[in-house]
């Protein structure tokens, strides 16, 4: 495990993509009306830190000791071949260095391994039923998304919300999808088997899937 610290700041954010910017407008509509002051969270898949920033500056309060704990490998999923992922490491710390430098009571916690391992660790370090939101954007691989879904439930407190990206996301042409290839089938066998102990949200998203615990 591993602080961001705010000395690690080299300037504006850097971004080379973009996959978050999309679910700006319906975060913000969400978030108010069902989480409204989330102190801790749990973001499995970072990246560079487009997702981490924007709970920072808009998702934590400035006015609460939040908590942000990611979980990647930084060495990419199968989609990602060909990306240098040390660079897209360096600039996760330099982006999120120089924003947690504008927060001065917010943390980020690196989890840097495969999210099964890591989310083990959680467990073993006490840390069950104590996260407000988890969002779920890390390995794509179907078996990869039902293990984070099943590690990371227990993780969320009761009443706390869970998003997960890429609910239709297929990385072959349509016609060649090879549905253990897709978070889809995943977060469908996930909340079918918890239907008893969440609650579907309904917003203008269909590219993530959200609910809350309940139980
Ligand atoms: C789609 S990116 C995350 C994007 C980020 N949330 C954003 O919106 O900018 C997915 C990330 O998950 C990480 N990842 C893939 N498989 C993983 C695994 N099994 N365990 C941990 N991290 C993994 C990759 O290294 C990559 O950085």
């Amino acid at each position: 495990m591993q602080a961001v610290s705010e000395n690690e700041a080299t300037g504006a954010p850097q971004f080379t993509v973009d996959w978050f910017s999309r679910s700006i407008p319906a975060w913000k509509h969400l978030f108010p009306r069902v989480m409204p002051r989330p102190a801790r969270i749990l973001e499995i898949g970072a990246f560079e830190g487009r997702s981490t920033c924007f709970m920072l500056e808009h998702i934590l309060p400035a006015d609460l000791d939040g908590e942000i704990h990611c979980v990647d490998t930084w060495e990419g999923g199968v989609e990602h071949g060909g990306i240098a992922m040390n660079a897209v490491f360096d600039r996760f710390r330099a982006n999120v260095g120089a924003t947690v430098k504008r927060f001065p009571r917010h943390k980020v916690i690196l989890h840097r391994n495969l999210s099964s391992l890591a989310l083990r660790a959680l467990h073993a370090k006490g840390h069950g039923g104590t996260f407000d939101f988890v969002y779920v954007d890390g390995s794509h691989q179907a078996a990869d998304v039902l293990e984070d879904l099943v590690l990371s439930f227990p993780l969320l407190r009761n009443g706390g919300l869970m998003i997960c990206d890429d609910y239709i996301w297929q990385r072959q042409r349509p016609g060649e999808e090879d549905i253990l290839d897709t978070p889809k089938l995943a977060i469908d066998a996930f909340t079918n088997i918890f239907r008893r102990r969440i609650r579907f949200i309904d917003w203008p998203s269909t590219y993530q899937a959200a609910f809350l615990k309940t139980v």
